[in-house]
């Protein structure tokens, strides 16, 4: 059995978490290597729901560990709700739960700070979560951050102190009326403090005994690459690398122990948030789209923007994740439609551009060029291997693996587990054996 990295190879949303999910009962561990509770990916246990937003969704089977890796930030308050959350329902999360002593610590003030940052005049904003996260990643990069290992350590005030006097000093320059109150905050998190202790370890560690032992980890990326801090439409990101790469510096697991690397994409496109969409669809099909695949965010409730396949952008993510194989979600979703349109070059300035611009304004200044393929106008859902599906829609997915130069190991047309299918023979189905 492999190592394995499956991450996002759009703008997040792609539906990594059902994969992952799916995937993890043949893993003995499911590592989360970026990102906070900004990621979102709902869960059934039995009629009850679930929106895990930080831990790794491994956690649902008993027997595999679900690690959260040294690049993921901390709100200790939402790991909290989502333990007792899950433990609640009878999940046994303290025996199969670790969380790196080098993960860095969300602090309420981190919220603020992102707040004041996004309703600045004159600065668009990013469209974030809210959560602060991309403040806690600036605090982390200038290496005043706060990480679990201090958390849990007696020296937590004395380095809380310190930083909290940081930000009121900024509070007090933005004339914040409500700029928190530390000492509570304090006493708080001494309190969330105990509840951490007994789950945090060097998890970079622990994931490499188990490698050296034989097992085998599934590496879930959060977000997607387009998000990614350096890969994706920049400013328009999540604040750390959502790229396959990532999961070395974010877990402490060395590239030399990856073996495999799966890209999930959707039969269409989705973004949350500001920022470039070159193949987005305004009108009332996007609007089709949005209703038929319940795109609306499950951590904000956003509506999502909805657009179409974007070969180009495909081909770039797979190119600086380096996909061996791609998931094909959400195939069901366009099912009704009479042509599929799919984005296959980018223009600008009346110029096909080959290279992903890196400016936003570039960016912006895409015109996407169309194919459209014919539509299957059939049911897809329910449909359990792919050479049963109609022409149309493997027509489709021929024209994608073609264009992307990667091929489909998996096409999943509906929310249930087993709605997802293997191709027989292809990469993945080896990477999984
Ligand atoms: P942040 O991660 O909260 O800083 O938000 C930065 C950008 O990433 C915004 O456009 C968000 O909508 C987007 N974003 C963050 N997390 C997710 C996610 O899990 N799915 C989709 N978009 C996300």
């Amino acid at each position: 059995m492999s190592n394995l990295i499956v991450l996002g190879a759009q703008w997040g949303d792609e539906g990594k978490g059902k994969i992952v999910d799916l995937f993890s009962e043949k893993f003995d561990a499911v590592a989360r290597y970026q990102g906070g509770h900004n990621a979102g990916h709902t869960v059934f246990i039995g009629s009850r729901k679930f929106v895990l937003k930080l831990i790794p969704s491994g956690i649902l089977r008993p027997g595999v560990s679900a690690i959260i890796g040294n690049g993921v930030v901390v709100d200790p308050a939402a790991l909290l709700e989502e333990i007792h959350a899950l433990e609640a329902a009878g999940v046994d999360v303290r025996s199969q739960l670790k969380i790196s002593n080098r993960a860095h610590v969300i602090f309420p003030f981190h919220r603020t700070i992102e707040k004041i940052s996004e309703g600045r005049e004159n600065r668009i904003p990013i469209g974030t979560t809210s959560r602060g996260i991309g403040p806690c990643y600036e605090d982390k990069i200038a290496r005043r951050g706060i990480r679990i290992a201090d958390l849990v350590d007696n020296d937590f005030p004395k380095l809380y102190c310190a930083l909290a006097e940081d930000k009121q000093l900024i509070a007090n320059a933005f004339d914040i009326a409500e700029p928190g109150d530390f000492k509570e905050i304090l006493e708080q998190y001494q309190r969330f403090a105990e509840e951490i202790r007994p789950l945090a370890c060097d998890t970079a560690s622990l994931l490499n005994g188990m490698i050296r032992e034989g097992k085998s980890i599934l590496f879930e990326g959060a977000q997607g690459t387009m998000l990614d801090i350096d890969f994706g439409t920049y400013p328009f990101v999540t604040s750390s690398s959502a790229a396959a790469g990532g999961a070395c510096t974010g877990t402490g697991v060395p590239p030399t122990k990856i073996d495999g690397i799966v890209g999930v994409s959707k039969a269409y496109i989705t973004r949350v948030g500001a920022g470039a969409f070159p193949s987005e669809d305004t009108t009332e099909v996007g609007e089709k789209i949005r209703r038929a695949g319940n795109e609306f965010g499950s951590v904000t409730g956003r509506p999502r923007r909805c657009g179409w396949f974007d070969v180009p952008l495909l081909r770039y993510t797979a190119e600086v994740n380096g996909f061996d194989s791609l998931i094909i979600t959400k195939l069901d979703v366009l099912d009704e439609l009479e042509e599929i349109p799919v984005c296959v070059a980018y223009e600008v300035d009346g110029k096909v551009v080959t290279q992903m611009p890196a400016s936003a304004r570039r960016m912006e200044a895409i015109r996407p060029v169309y194919e459209r393929l014919p539509g299957w106008k059939t049911k897809t859902q329910g449909i359990a291997q792919i050479s049963k599906l109609p022409p149309a829609a493997q027509t489709y997915l021929k024209f994608l693996e073609e264009r992307t130069g990667v091929e489909i190991g998996s096409v999943s047309n509906g929310p249930e587990r087993n709605e997802t299918m293997i191709v027989p023979g292809s990469k993945l189905e080896k990477l999984l054996q």
